[in-house]
């Protein structure tokens, strides 16, 4: 039966050294451990993790016995890989603190190597069939390294943070390493559409990795990602929280603050959470409503996390000097403003706080999701209870009827707070039940399990990664249909298609064989050829002026009937005031990169990069594409990357509209063949009536139905097809 490995920095239970000198195994903090237990008790799969301490034989065996296998890393390898590289590189970045992150190459190396010792226990325990699914920031080389090792595994991998925009992103020194690892896995989930997005623009703009209906496409692999927010245990939760040890404390903690409101907050104390701001907001409360200040006690259970790191470290002085500031200044013998609690407490314990606060107070400055918000929310049905919510955490985007605010808005986030302590009983429950249904029903187990199938359940491989087939093979699966039909349509993609890149783009002249295979398509009787490219009027004047085919110029603007005298427009004029201001960044550009030039066609322009520097020349397409994406957002203009080219043209003008446009003039076709090989060509696959022939050129993702390896595969497919059509009319080949 196939298993489940999960696979994270972090075993649910960490071992330390007990009070009496012997091992003890306790309860690991945080959302992943806290979304991920409820899989592992149910399931009967393994989870590799590293424990804290180097576990003794009695801790193995205990650990053994709950399916928990712990990764065996040097002290030194391990301190540079979690509080190094882990957790003062990547998480800030990931959380958009620049200014926190620290980038140094050590740490990178035993990342690398942490990654690559997860990798070797990933190998030595998985069996064919299972599923191995990777967790967290602390991870993201391992898919790659255990495909690497293993075959016949499915690899799923979960970002719990979030991934942040490509402008952040792309400060990242390894930026390449760590998206190459992630694209090792079949599945790669996320909080949000939002870190979705993120993560495919990154790709994109730092691979050159395209991505098409929710799925990159890396050598010939699909790479699906997907947004899978996760779910809490609610029943587990509340069983806890509704139990008789937490009715007990919730009745003491009712008895110690009598009729006073309290304001809750739980979290690891991370800089992410935005502790000392919400302190802040705290003391402006207490400062502009002064009739709130002995009637309001606000509790802060800040559980201990990382704290080897300074930054940790300083965070915590700033916390409690905070605490001590205010209770100071609003504090008095009878009344305590700020309870602190600085430690983990049982989940009975938070249960009785999620049914005492009268608001939860939430308010990170940026968080992947934000379990504790899901969790208070589904601790109350009662109709009581106010959440106010950060606009930086990605449970915000399942949580509308929240009270939203922006915790660097000290002012705006204190007048929500005293708008919460104030919210009557009806509004409070109108805006909980919804919230509480839908935690309640879109639990963690739904979102194991549609993580799962889709893991195990490819839906959209078959569909999208046409086979590569030898040409013979095609043409053959073509002849009966092309040789017999009476009205056929070829229509031709060019560069990468029919003819290898050049490194000038000049210079890719269609040799004397390409003028030859076309000129004989084109004489075929019925049959009409049509080059459908990107490249200006007169270059595909010049080109292929005298081999009697039609021609597409400018991505579907220009066309010209190889039986017409001129070119004629296809559509109105497209609206190009845009390209005054476009062919000035891009000429700044040309400057820039020696070896990059500009193209300017009528209505577009491409910059070329293929004959630069290619370090310094990818570094400048990726900064060139965010600042027309930038600029250029308001402008009905399309931007798309090709192979070592960027181009700006006018939105709502592409091959698929031209060939729309040939059906209907000259159609219908009893036969129709369309070819290419980048992202232009998708349009026009993608507009292919049923029953007829696309084919790619070269591996990966596609809307094409079938593939060839080259140009040459693709000359050799369309000289068989020639031969074949005139063997069926009896036409000599010379
Ligand atoms: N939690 C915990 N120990 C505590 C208090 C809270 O394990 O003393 C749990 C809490 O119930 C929640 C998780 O820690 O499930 C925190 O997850 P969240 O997504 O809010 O933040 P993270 O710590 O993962 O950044
Ligand atoms: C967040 C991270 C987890 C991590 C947890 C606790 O939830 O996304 O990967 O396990 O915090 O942090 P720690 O460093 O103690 O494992």
């Amino acid at each position: 039966m196939s298993r489940t490995i999960l696979v994270s920095n972090r075993l649910p239970v960490t071992v330390r050294q007990g009070r009496f000198g012997a091992q003890e195994l306790v309860v690991s903090s945080g959302g992943l451990v806290a979304g991920l237990n409820p899989l592992h008790e149910k399931r009967n799969g393994i989870w590799i993790g590293h424990a804290g301490e180097e576990p003794d034989s009695g801790s193995v065996a205990a650990l053994a016995a709950r399916g928990l296998v712990p990764v065996d890393v040097s002290e030194s390898d391990y301190r540079d890989y979690y509080e190094g590289y882990g957790n003062s590189a990547l998480w800030p970045l990931f959380h958009y603190l620049l200014e926190t992150c620290e980038f140094d190459p050590g740490h990178f190396d035993a990342y690398r190597r942490v990654n690559e010792v997860f990798a070797e226990h990933v190998a030595e325990h998985a069996r064919p069939g299972d599923a191995v699914w990777i967790h967290d920031y602390q991870l993201m080389l391992l898919p790659h390294m255990v495909r690497e090792r293993i075959s016949d595994v499915r690899i799923g991998f979960f970002l719990h943070t979030p991934f942040p925009s490509s402008e952040v992103f792309r400060v990242l020194p390894q930026r390449e390493d760590i998206l190459r690892g992630l694209l090792g896995a079949d599945l790669i989930g996320v909080h949000t559409y939002e870190y979705a997005d993120h993560l495919r623009r990154s790709l994109r703009r730092m691979l050159g990795v395209e991505s098409r209906g929710g799925s990159a496409w890396f050598h010939g692999r699909e790479v699906r990602i997907e947004t899978h927010p996760l779910g809490i245990d609610a029943k587990s939760l509340r069983d806890r929280a509704f139990s008789r040890t937490a009715d007990r404390t919730l009745a003491n903690h009712k008895n110690t603050f009598g009729e006073r409101r309290v304001i809750l907050n739980v979290e690891r104390l991370d800089y992410t959470k935005g502790v000392p701001l919400k302190l802040e907001a705290f003391r402006t409360l207490l400062k502009n409503a002064p009739e709130w200040r002995k009637n309001v006690v606000y509790l802060q259970v800040a559980v201990p996390s990382r704290e080897a790191i300074e930054s940790y470290q300083e965070l915590r002085a700033e916390v409690e000097q905070l605490v001590g500031e205010i209770n100071g200044l609003y504090g008095g013998p009878a009344h305590i403003p700020i309870h602190y609690l600085y430690r983990s407490i049982s989940q009975e314990e938070l249960g009785a706080l999620y049914r005492l606060a009268d608001v939860a107070f939430v308010a990170p400055v940026r968080d992947g999701l934000n379990l504790v918000a899901k969790e208070y929310v589904a601790c109350r049905d009662d109709g009581g209870g106010v959440l106010v919510l950060s606009e930086f955490a990605g449970a915000l985007s399942e949580m509308g009827e929240t009270l939203r605010v922006n915790p660097w808005d000290i002012e705006g986030t204190a007048d929500t707070l005293k708008r919460a302590l104030e919210m009557d009983f009806s509004e409070c429950s109108e805006r909980m039940m919804p919230m509480h249904r839908r935690v309640v029903s879109n639990g963690v187990h739904r979102w194991v399990d549609r993580f799962m199938a889709s893991l195990l359940n490819p839906i959209h491989e078959p569909a999208d990664s046409p086979p590569l087939l030898e040409p013979e093979v095609l043409a053959n699966t073509m002849a009966h249909h092309f040789a017999r039909a009476d009205t056929a349509l070829l229509m031709l993609d060019y560069d990468g298609s029919l003819r290898e890149f050049t490194d000038y783009y000049e210079d890719a002249i269609p040799t004397e064989k390409i003028l030859g295979l076309l000129q004989s398509l084109s004489s075929l009787p019925g049959v009409e050829v049509y080059m459908n490219s990107g490249r200006e009027r007169e270059v595909l004047d010049n080109w292929f002026g005298g081999v009697g085919v039609s021609l597409i110029a400018e991505h579907g603007t220009w066309i010209r009937q190889r039986d017409e005298p001129g070119w004629k427009r296809m559509g109105a004029p497209p609206f190009v005031a845009w390209k005054d201001e476009a062919r000035t960044v891009l000429n700044e550009y040309v400057d820039r990169t020696p070896g990059a030039r500009l193209e300017e066609k009528s209505s577009a322009l491409v910059w070329h990069y293929r004959e630069a520097d290619e370090e310094l020349a990818s570094w400048q397409a990726l900064e060139l594409t965010t600042m027309l994406e930038t600029r250029f957002a308001n402008e009905p203009v399309q931007i798309t990357t090709g192979a070592c080219v960027i181009e700006i043209r006018p939105q709502g003008f592409d091959k698929g509209r031209a060939y729309a446009y040939v059906k209907e003039q000259r159609g219908p076709y009893n036969f129709t063949l369309v070819t290419g090989d980048d992202r232009t060509d998708e349009d026009v696959f993608e507009r292919l009536d049923p029953g007829n022939y696309s084919v790619r050129v070269g591996a990966g993702g596609s809307a094409a139905l079938t593939a060839v390896a080259s140009p040459a595969a693709m000359r050799r497919l369309l000289r068989s097809l020639a031969e074949m059509r005139r063997t069926a009319y009896g036409i000599d080949a010379r």
